[in-house]
């Protein structure tokens, strides 16, 4: 039995999905334990693409139970909309379960997530506008309503008589926004509590458990990425839930000590969407390359992805807040074309000239740091039909092999394309 959890180590994006599908395979249950629809999840199997927002990525494979977890905050809408596509394209999600405890997006959430980021003016934080911010807050305020507070009318009409009034006091005195009668949010959660209902599994834990018990390999399946976490990341750019490892325990309900693997994703560059610092960033004929081989534009906004050439100091900083056991390097073969590539080593203080070789984690003081780089060779050829580590040309596994070296954890997964077949597997997690 082996609980994996996979982890974004840069800023989202980095083909969280591809991976967990790849993993799927071996695993019975895959919980998704965190974020919501502000996820943009892709995932191609047989030159078909699926796109996911909160549908754990290992729905595709016949008999799995996916969970959507406790620490999820889920925008109903989105999903219905989500599981309808899926039932268009054939794919019951029959065995899809949400967790009574995941906490519900309201309207007034998105409201007030788009007026914080127009209130923000220059420093706004370019989030999804999706309600995730008012969500999580309201959540750690205690006046977030739950899954499971849909299927208790009495307990729902309670506490909508507690929150409602100050919620409508903040939309009318603060934002200047129209207020919502109770009779409205009834009607939103009457509505949705009966469109989720086939999903809502108020036993969820007691799944987990019983999988564990069996001795049965469960797969944690992380959202957005380390540089994103509410406490570890490039803060206050970044979400408001924590991606990293330690997250995964916390939302999905299996404890600390059945975790043996944490695989970090990364890209072999980087990319952001979003406002925020971002070191390694390329604003010249390179970055738009990158952009434009690697197709990076948002899966959830379409908005186009700043681009940027791999970053070892936010890799080594991710394999230890994350504690990963792992990394897979992904869209190496974006890289392809280039004469020659770059990795961050250091970043140099351009008031003072000093080195940092560690991640510093105060964000305001990124504006005035620059990266040194080293300089690696091209390979210039075609890596995406490559199935074996050592058959990748040799600069290309030189590549990996400083990467590994930088940020002090192996390499164990490299994929060569956007198709599940499309991975070298150096070392699989659930076989070790
Ligand atoms: P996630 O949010 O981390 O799951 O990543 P996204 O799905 O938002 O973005 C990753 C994009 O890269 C998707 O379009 C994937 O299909 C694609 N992708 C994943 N791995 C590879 C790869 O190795 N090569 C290429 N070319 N594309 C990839
Ligand atoms: P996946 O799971 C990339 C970014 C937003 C914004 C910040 C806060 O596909 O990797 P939010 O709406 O969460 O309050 O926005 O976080 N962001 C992501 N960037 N990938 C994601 O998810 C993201 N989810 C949120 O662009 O900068
Ligand atoms: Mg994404």
């Amino acid at each position: 039995m082996t609980s994996v959890v996979v982890v974004g180590a840069q800023w989202g994006d980095e083909g969280k999905a591809k991976i967990t599908d790849l993993l799927s395979e071996y695993a019975s249950t895959i919980i998704r334990y965190q974020g919501g629809c502000n996820a943009g999840h892709t995932v191609v199997v047989n030159g078909k693409t699926y796109k996911f927002h909160l549908i754990p990525s290992g729905i595709l494979y016949e008999g799995k139970t996916c969970i959507i977890g406790s620490g999820c905050v889920i925008y109903p809408k989105v999903l219905i909309q989500e599981i309808n596509d899926l039932i268009k394209r054939g794919l019951t999600p029959k065995n899809l379960k949400i967790s009574p405890l995941a906490h519900i997006t309201m309207p007034y959430h998105i409201d007030i997530d788009g007026y914080s980021e127009s209130d923000l003016g220059k420093n706004k934080i370019g989030t999804t506008n999706k309600g995730i911010g008012p969500t999580y807050t309201d959540k750690i305020a205690r006046a977030g309503i739950r899954v499971e507070d849909l299927y208790d009318k009495d307990s729902l009409s309670d506490k909508l008589d507690v929150i409602l009034p100050r919620v409508n006091k903040t939309l009318t005195e603060i934002y200047k926004m129209k207020p919502y009668t109770k009779e409205e949010i009834w009607a939103y959660c009457n509505e949705y509590s009966e469109l989720l209902s086939p999903y809502v599994c108020m036993d969820t834990l007691e799944i987990v458990q019983n999988s564990l018990k069996s001795g049965e390999n469960i797969l944690l399946e992380g959202a957005q990425g380390t540089m994103l976490d509410i406490d570890y990341g490039t803060y206050p750019y970044v979400t408001s839930s924590n991606p990293i490892g330690g997250g995964a325990a916390v939302g999905s309900g299996v404890g600390p000590a059945h975790i043996k693997d944490v695989i970090g994703i990364s890209k072999a560059y980087v990319t952001r969407v979003g406002e925020g610092p971002f070191i390694t960033e390329l604003f010249d004929e390179i970055g738009e390359q990158i952009c434009e081989i690697g197709h990076e534009y948002g899966t959830t906004t379409g908005r186009k992805r700043r681009c940027g050439w791999f970053d070892a100091v936010v890799g080594k900083y991710s394999v230890w807040v994350n504690g990963l056991t792992g990394m897979a390097i992904t869209k190496i073969d974006v890289l392809d074309s280039f004469n020659e590539l770059k990795i961050c080593i250091a970043y140099k203080d351009k008031r003072d000239g000093t080195i940092h070789k560690n991640y510093p984690t105060n964000a305001a003081i990124h504006k005035y740091l620059e990266p040194v780089y080293k300089t690696m060779q091209g390979w210039k050829s075609d890596l995406s039909g490559v199935k074996v580590f050592e058959e990748l040309p040799k600069a290309a596994q030189d590549y990996i092999k400083e990467i590994e070296k930088l940020i002090e954890c192996p390499v164990s997964i490299v994929s060569v394309g956007p198709d599940r077949e499309q991975t070298i597997i150096r070392t699989n997690p659930y076989k070790k």
